[in-house]
């Protein structure tokens, strides 16, 4: 039997929308996400569908286990929120101050409902189990809630055979699926500098070691690792997003930190970057007669999806959205906690187009908005996302036997 989850969301749109607008508006950071892990609970209990909870503290396990037995596909959702003072003027914009969801996590947690929802209700003509998994503390780089959860054995009973996780994407118009095979997301490492020279007066830099001038140097030969180590072919990024030092016009600074990351995709460009990164923060500072501390924090891994699946999700979106509804895409070199699944377990990660047209603002930007129109869209692959998933593996294992 071919179940179709097309149309399906329209009868829960509508509640889906007001527990995504809730969320919003009740914003928690990461590792804080106690009420929105209640509020998650609730609605699984008002659906029936069984849950585990307190997986990295506040993480949820929902399981809908099909009539007969078979393989496993889990579902994943962030829940968490930013540390940024909302402006977008809605009417259901955050009331808690310095708290957003920027990143739209509020809606992945709406659809990952709602999917679960539907997909509760077919649950007698599915075989094997669909896992909902409410992540939080995706936000809290490097360390996220992804491998916490793990840790606390979120898969210990059920082992996903695919994981598959959605993310809210500005950059596409509602309707639209990204998705590629390999990576879609980059390793997304963390750096802190702290140059130590000495200070003096303005007038005096020969008896001083001026930090600023160091910083300066160091800032400018960062930007030629990339620019001349790394293979043209291949991309990467050295961002210095923070950089603090110095007391007043005349006074000679003594000690400047510079704070930033460096995007990758794959592992020898990560190592290769952090290597020559290494080398040329000492290299300069020390031939300006200065000091250094570096703190190099390995961030992210890169998020790889698996080529079939991801070629699977293609196919379930051309079914359901036609065939112009996956344009091709370029990775992101953001950076994404997903991927820790991703080297556990096989799966996909994909964007769904959101894009409010003229006016919108990228992620994490305090007027970053959300299309409501693009939730049934989310709501619906996922959940067709699942059955034809689980199809594939069950088929899989039977032409094994039948050999
Ligand atoms: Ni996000």
């Amino acid at each position: 039997m071919v179940i179709s989850m097309k149309g399906k969301s329209k009868k829960i749109i509508h509640q889906m929308i007001n527990i995504r607008r809730d969320l919003h508006e009740n914003p928690e950071l990461s590792g804080e996400e106690y009420e929105t892990s209640k509020k998650i609970q609730q609605v699984l209990t008002k659906y029936g569908i069984p849950f585990e909870a307190g997986f990295a503290k506040t993480g949820v396990l929902g399981i809908i286990k099909g009539a007969k037995p078979g393989k496993t596909v889990a579902l994943r959702a962030d829940i968490d929120a930013l540390p940024i003072t909302e402006q977008t003027n809605l009417p259901f914009s955050s009331k808690m101050n310095g708290k957003m969801h920027a990143c739209g996590h509020d809606a992945h947690t709406a659809m990952l409902l709602g999917a679960g929802i539907l997909l509760n209700e077919v649950k007698d003509s599915l075989q094997g189990t669909i896992l909902l998994v409410f992540q939080p503390a995706e936000e809290n780089a490097p360390s996220g809630g992804a491998a916490k959860m793990m840790e606390d054995g979120v898969f210990s009973t059920y082992t996903p055979d695919v994981i598959i996780g959605q993310h809210v994407w500005p950059d596409l118009p509602v309707g639209n699926i990204g998705v590629k095979p390999g990576p879609i997301m980059a390793n997304s490492d963390r750096f802190k500098v702290v140059i130590k020279g000495e200070g003096g007066h303005a007038s005096m830099p020969h008896q001083a070691i001026d930090a600023v001038i160091v910083a300066n140097q160091v800032i400018t030969s960062l930007q030629t690792i990339v620019s001349r180590n790394v293979d043209p072919v291949d991309s990467a990024v050295i961002t210095i997003g923070k950089i603090e030092g110095g007391y007043r016009y005349n006074v000679i600074a003594d000690m400047v930190t510079l704070e930033g990351t460096v995007r990758t995709f794959t592992n020898e460009t990560k190592q290769l970057i952090k290597e020559k990164f290494y080398q040329v923060v000492t290299g300069i500072v020390q031939s300006m007669g200065a000091k250094v501390e570096i703190q190099y924090m390995d961030g992210y891994p890169a998020t790889v999806n698996t080529p079939i699946w991801a070629d699977q999700i293609k196919e379930t979106a051309t079914n359901l959205f036609g065939k112009n509804s996956t344009p091709r895409v370029e990775p992101c070199m953001g950076g994404e906690d997903f991927g820790r699944f991703l080297q556990k377990y096989p799966g996909v990660f994909y964007w769904l187009g959101t894009s409010i047209g003229e006016g919108q603002k990228p992620l994490h930007d305090p007027q970053f908005m959300v299309n409501e129109d693009a939730l049934p869209y989310g709501i619906e692959l996922m959940a067709q996302a699942a059955i034809d998933i689980l199809k594939k593996l069950n088929d899989k294992k039977e032409s094994v036997v039948h050999e």
